[in-house]
């Protein structure tokens, strides 16, 4: 009676129509529910109603999503006192509820970036509801698995449900999140086992196993939302960088090399740390496993320097200057030319002293008349 005129408006001014052909097409209208199975401060026999009434309480038939929700981000940070973090209708919708596979359903995997960026989206949005991250959601729709979410990989590619889990929500400091350091490597081996399998035996994932959480996991290399396709050469610079920041001194020395001096200049095709220790499966050198021991190091170069003699994997990629236990020769070759640097510029800066000392003599003499030319 009421709520069928689309122009329909309540006390306060805001539409309180009905779209009852939406409703019908819902997963609840479908099933008949009843207006009053969910607005149930409503009876049919005292019409009208009060202006003001209840909100709908979903627990009543969902007590265990409502279970899943309680305890996560979102479910905390609404009874801290936010309007903004999502609730039930946030995510489901309110008369239009689908079923996720439905495809036009708000949960449905192809629609949950939409979902969620409604308020991880933007910068300003995620400043007013103290959303840690930014828009969170810009970066997932510009990396590899945003692309992939648009064509024939969609089924198989992630969206935010899938690292972040769809009612069990929490924040990253939470153990018990699946975006917790501690468990991304399982939460991104989920759909990349080869690489996680790969990593797990390699010295990074083992200091992980060892509790050392400071050691690299999957986000530190590849970003948690930016993630970019491995062969771009953004990506292959700025990973050097990344294992730079542990591995302050060997990224020094590699910078020294021609391979390091090149990639800084943005040129990828050139031997960068991964090329020469492998990606995932990192070891020591004193490992025969590793691709830079001494058994697997030439064959290492010669991927990309074929033909290379036994002698070539000599060739010292970290020779450190400063170094004289490693590098004698290196290290007294490096003093010599300094030695020589210095002393060239001694001799010379004295030269030109006593050249200006001469040139200002000869000048005062002028002045005071007694040219002898
Ligand atoms: C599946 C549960 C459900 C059913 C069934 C349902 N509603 Fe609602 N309705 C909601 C929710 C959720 C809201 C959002 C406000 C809230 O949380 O209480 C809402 C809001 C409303 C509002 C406020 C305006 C708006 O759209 O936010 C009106 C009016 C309303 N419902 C009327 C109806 C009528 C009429 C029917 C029957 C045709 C109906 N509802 C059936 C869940 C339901
Ligand atoms: C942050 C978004 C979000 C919030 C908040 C949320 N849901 Fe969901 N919900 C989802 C997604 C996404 C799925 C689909 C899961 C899938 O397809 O694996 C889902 C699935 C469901 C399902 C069907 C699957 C199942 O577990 O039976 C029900 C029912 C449901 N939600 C009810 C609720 C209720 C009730 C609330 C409020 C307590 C709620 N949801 C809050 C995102 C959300
Ligand atoms: C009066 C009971 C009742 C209320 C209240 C109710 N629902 Fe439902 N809902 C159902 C029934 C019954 C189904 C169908 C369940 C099924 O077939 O597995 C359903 C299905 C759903 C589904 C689809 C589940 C799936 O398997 O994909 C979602 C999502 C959902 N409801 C969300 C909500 C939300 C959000 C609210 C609160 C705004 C709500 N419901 C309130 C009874 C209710
Ligand atoms: C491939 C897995 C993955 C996908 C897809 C993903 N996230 Fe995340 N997200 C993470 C991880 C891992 C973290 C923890 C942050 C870190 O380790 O840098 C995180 C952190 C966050 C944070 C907290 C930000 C911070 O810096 O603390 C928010 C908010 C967030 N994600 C929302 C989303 C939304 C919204 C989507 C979809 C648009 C999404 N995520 C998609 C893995 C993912
Ligand atoms: C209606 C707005 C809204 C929607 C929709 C929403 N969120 Fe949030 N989300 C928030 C707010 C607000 C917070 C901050 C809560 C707080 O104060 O800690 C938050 C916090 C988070 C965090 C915790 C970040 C951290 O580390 O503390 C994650 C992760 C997250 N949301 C993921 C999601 C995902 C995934 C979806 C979609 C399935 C989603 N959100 C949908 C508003 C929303
Ligand atoms: C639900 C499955 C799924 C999850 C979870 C997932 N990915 Fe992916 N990922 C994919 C798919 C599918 C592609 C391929 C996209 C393409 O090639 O078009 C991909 C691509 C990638 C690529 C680019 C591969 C290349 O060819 O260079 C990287 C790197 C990557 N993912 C890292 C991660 C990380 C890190 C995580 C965890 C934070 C993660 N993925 C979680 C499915 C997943
Ligand atoms: C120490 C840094 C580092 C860590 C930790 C790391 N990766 Fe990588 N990953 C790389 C680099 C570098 C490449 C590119 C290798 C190359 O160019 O051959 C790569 C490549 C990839 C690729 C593309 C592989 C291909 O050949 O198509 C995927 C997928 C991937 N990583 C997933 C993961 C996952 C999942 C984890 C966690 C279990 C992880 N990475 C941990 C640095 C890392
Ligand atoms: C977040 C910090 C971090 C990042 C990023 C990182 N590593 Fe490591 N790495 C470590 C730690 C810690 C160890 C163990 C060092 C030790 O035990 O002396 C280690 C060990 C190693 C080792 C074995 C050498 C040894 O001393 O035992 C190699 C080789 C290595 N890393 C190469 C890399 C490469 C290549 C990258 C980039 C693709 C990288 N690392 C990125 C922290 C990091
Ligand atoms: C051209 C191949 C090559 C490149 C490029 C390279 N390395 Fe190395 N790296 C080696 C070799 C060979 C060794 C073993 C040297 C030795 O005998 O100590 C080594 C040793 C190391 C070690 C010590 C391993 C151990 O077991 O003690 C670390 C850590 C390391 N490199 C990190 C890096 C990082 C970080 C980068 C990039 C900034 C990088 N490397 C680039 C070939 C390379
Ligand atoms: C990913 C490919 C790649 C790998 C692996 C690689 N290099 Fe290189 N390296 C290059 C390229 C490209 C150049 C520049 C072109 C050239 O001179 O052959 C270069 C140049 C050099 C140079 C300078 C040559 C000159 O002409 O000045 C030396 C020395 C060198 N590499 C040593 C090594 C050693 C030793 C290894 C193994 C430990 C190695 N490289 C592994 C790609 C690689």
């Amino acid at each position: 009676m009421c709520h069928a005129d689309k122009d329909a408006k309540g006390a306060a001014g805001k539409s309180i129509a009905v779209d009852a052909a939406k409703f019908a097409k819902s997963v609840h209208g479908e099933l008949n529910l009843q207006c009053t199975d969910c607005h149930a401060d409503v009876s049919v026999d005292k019409i009208p109603h009060p202006d003001k009434l209840k909100p709908v309480n979903c627990a009543t038939c969902h007590d265990k999503a409502v279970k899943e929700y309680a305890g996560t981000v979102h479910a905390i940070a609404r009874k801290g006192g936010s309007t903004l973090a999502a609730n039930c209708t946030d995510c489901h919708g309110t008369h239009d509820i689908l079923r996720s596979k439905e495809p036009a359903s708000h949960t449905n995997h192809a629609n949950i970036e939409a979902t969620c960026s409604k308020c991880h989206g933007s910068d300003a949005m995620a400043a007013t509801g103290k959303m840690p991250g930014g828009n969170v959601g810009g970066k997932f729709h510009d990396s590899i698995h945003g692309k992939a979410m648009k064509g024939a990989a969609q089924g198989s590619a992630p969206t935010c449900n899938n690292c972040h889990g769809s009612h069990n929500i929490r924040p990253k400091s939470d153990p018990a999140s699946r975006t917790n350091r501690a468990r991304v490597p399982e939460t991104c081996g989920a759909c990349h086992k080869p690489e996680r399998d790969e990593y797990v035996n390699g010295m990074h994932g083992k200091l992980r196993q060892d509790g050392v959480l400071a050691a690299p996991g999957c986000t530190d290399c590849h970003s948690a939302h930016g993630i970019q396709q491995h062969e771009t050469p953004k990506f292959q610079t700025e990973v050097i960088k990344e294992c730079g920041t542990c591995h302050a001194d060997y990224l020094a020395t590699y910078r020294d090399t021609f391979h390091g001096q090149v990639t800084a200049l943005g040129y990828s095709r050139m031997a960068t740390c991964a090329s020469c220790h492998g990606a995932h499966a990192v070891l020591p050198a004193s490992n025969p496993a590793s691709k830079v021991s001494k058994q697997n190091r030439l064959a290492t170069c010669q991927v990309c320097h074929p033909g290379a003699p036994p002698g070539f994997a000599s060739f010292d990629p970290h020779a450190n200057k400063h170094d004289r236990a490693r590098d004698p020769i290196y290290y007294f070759a490096a003093k010599f030319m300094e030695l020589l640097l210095f002393g060239v510029f001694a001799f010379f800066g004295i030269h030109t002293v006593f050249w200006f000392y001469r040139e200002a003599r000869e000048k005062l003499g002028r002045g005071n008349g007694k040219e002898k030319h």
